[in-house]
């Protein structure tokens, strides 16, 4: 290979690689100009979009314009009109400050730039062409801008074959619009593709926004979330576990007015749903987290989605439970329109006659009872798993009952298991474990009543195998769960009439017996009435 010689790359070149990063596709562009529209302090958007953003991107905005020297200026890199210092950065209140959105755009595409402001008698057109201008000209027009994107890549072939389909290209844009709508629902705006009126939003509040976008059922499950500490204020809304989806809900983190993508606080969000929804679905949220930028850090990257607040851990945790308080509040129990589960009501607790509950056990699986206008099949691994989990729960709140061993049982333990078990030693005494542990061995002495001691070996194998889950925080719950796991009657297993009748009565019982521990339904029904129809 011969040895070249290094060379300053020319302007363009360097321009349309520093674009990549920004602008990725039609969507990007979208995201950038509403961002800028709504930085010049605009009311009002009008977004046009042609051929899902591949042949013209055009937005209008009523903001405050530009000067006939800022307008020749915002096409350069590193211009902007947002930040001075470096010390700016850290107190970032607009949503650009990069500097670099216009330049980005503007050498991979045909733009033409219309602005006027209110103190301007004439407005300026200026055309720009993969980063050069090419014309400018006095025009009138209206105070604020409009800016068109055209023929987007149309000098970077390689970019423009990467793009796909117009509906997975719009879709990408919708996305945008949607979480700038969601940041600013004050602002009013429109949305066109190739002239037919897609949305069109008046300034509203969040609640009204988000039915607009997401539609009345979705309105209807909102729950508000309302709290303020020190650090973070949170508001907004979560949906019900009835809007939950399958495959991820409409999840939107808006801090400080900006859309941010956080697994983290997500899982804060998740966390604070656990037990609530079946395993496998997601919950929907739209949540503005207000706080001073100073507390946080907007320049990871380029598209500024990603965020490090300051004390990540203070806000995980007033996140979680202001949600967790919601719920409670607004009494949202699990969802009964997963998987077919029918609404029964089941009225044990006014039952003094317990004796009464029939049941019997089929294929040494399901425990099967009449109740009401229902014969309900319980799955008994299930059912036993909630009936230990709630059990050992309540035993953290309280007092813990303990039964000593006769002969306590030794359980092996390498380093990594031995790591884990520091973690999870005071949970354990709470939960009524007692032990003693040597070098490589733990002896235990003493578990909760609940817990058969021929289980203890396999309650301490899920614990150990399951540590991937242990770097989750909320050890507690994975705790119970594995512990539940481990001890709950199993199917295959038969059980005799008491045993049976024990299970059914301690089930119903409790408030939350429609899951089990890891969200998988406990119980399906027989409809008398379709029993009768099914005869007829
Ligand atoms: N719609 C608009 N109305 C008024 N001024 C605008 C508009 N769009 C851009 N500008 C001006 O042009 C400048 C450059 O815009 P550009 O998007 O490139 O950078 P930025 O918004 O400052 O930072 P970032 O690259 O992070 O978006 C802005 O700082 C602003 O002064
Ligand atoms: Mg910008």
């Amino acid at each position: 290979m011969s040895q070249n010689s290094i060379h300053i790359l020319p302007q363009n070149v360097a321009n349309q690689i520093a674009a990549g990063e920004v602008v990725q596709r039609p969507s990007s562009v979208v995201k950038e100009l509403l961002e800028n529209a709504i930085d010049a302090g605009a009311t009002k958007l009008d977004l046009h979009i042609f051929l899902a953003g591949k042949q013209n991107i055009i937005l209008i905005d009523n903001g405050f314009g530009m000067s006939k020297e800022d307008a020749n200026l915002c096409f350069e890199r590193h211009a902007t009109s947002k930040i001075k210092t470096t010390e700016d950065i850290f107190h970032i209140t607009t949503n650009g400050f990069r500097g670099e959105a216009l330049a980005a755009i503007s050498a991979v595409s045909q733009v033409k730039l219309i602005t006027k402001r209110k103190e301007d008698k004439h407005g300026i057109c200026i055309e720009n062409q993969g980063g050069k201008i090419i014309h400018t000209t006095e025009v009138p027009a209206e105070v604020g801008t409009e800016i068109q994107v055209q023929n987007l890549f149309y000098n970077v072939p390689a970019r423009r074959n990467f793009l796909k389909s117009d509906a997975i290209e719009f879709r990408h844009i919708l996305d945008e619009f949607h979480r700038v709508a969601l940041s600013f629902p004050e602002v009013e705006m429109n949305l066109f593709h190739n002239q037919s009126k897609i949305l069109t939003l008046a300034n509203q509040n969040l609640a009204y926004r988000i039915k607009q976008i997401f539609g009345v059922k979705m309105e209807k499950s909102l729950v508000p979330i309302a709290e303020k500490t020190e650090l973070i204020q949170v508001e907004g809304y979560i949906g019900k576990p009835l809007v939950a989806k399958k495959n991820r809900g409409e999840q939107f983190f808006l801090v400080n007015q900006r859309f941010i993508k956080s697994p983290y606080l997500h899982k804060a969000v998740t966390s604070a749903f656990e037990n609530i929804l079946p395993s496998g679905y997601h919950p929907s949220y739209f949540l503005h987290l207000t706080l001073d930028p100073s507390k946080i850090d907007i320049n990871l990257h380029p598209s500024k989605t990603e965020i490090k607040f300051e004390d990540d851990f203070a806000v995980f945790s007033i996140l979680r439970s202001a949600i967790k308080y919601a719920l409670g509040q607004f009494h949202v129990a699990p969802s009964l329109d997963f998987e077919q589960i029918p609404e029964v009501t089941f009225f044990l607790e006014q039952d003094q006659e317990t004796q009464q509950i029939k049941g019997f056990q089929w294929q040494n699986k399901y425990l099967v009872t009449p109740k009401n206008q229902h014969l309900v099949l319980i799955n008994q691994h299930r059912a036993h798993q909630r009936i230990i989990f709630e059990e050992l729960k309540q035993n953290l709140e309280k007092n813990s009952l303990s039964q000593r061993l006769a002969f306590p049982i030794e359980i092996e333990l390498n380093a990594l298991d031995l790591s884990i078990f520091e973690e999870i030693k005071p949970y354990l005494i709470s939960l009524g474990f007692d032990f003693n542990l040597n070098e490589t061995s733990l002896e235990i002495s003493a578990l909760p009543v609940e817990i058969k001691a021929e289980n203890v070996p396999k309650i301490f194998e899920e614990i150990f195998s399951s540590r991937d889950e242990f770097e989750n925080l909320d050890l507690q719950t994975h705790l119970l769960k594995n512990i539940a796991k481990a001890s709950a009657i199993k199917n295959g297993t038969k059980l005799n009439d008491s045993e049976i009748i024990r299970i059914i009565r301690l089930l119903f019982e409790l408030e939350d017996y429609t899951y089990s521990p890891f969200g998988k339904p406990i119980f399906t029904t027989l409809d008398l009435l379709d029993i009768q129809n099914k005869l007829s």
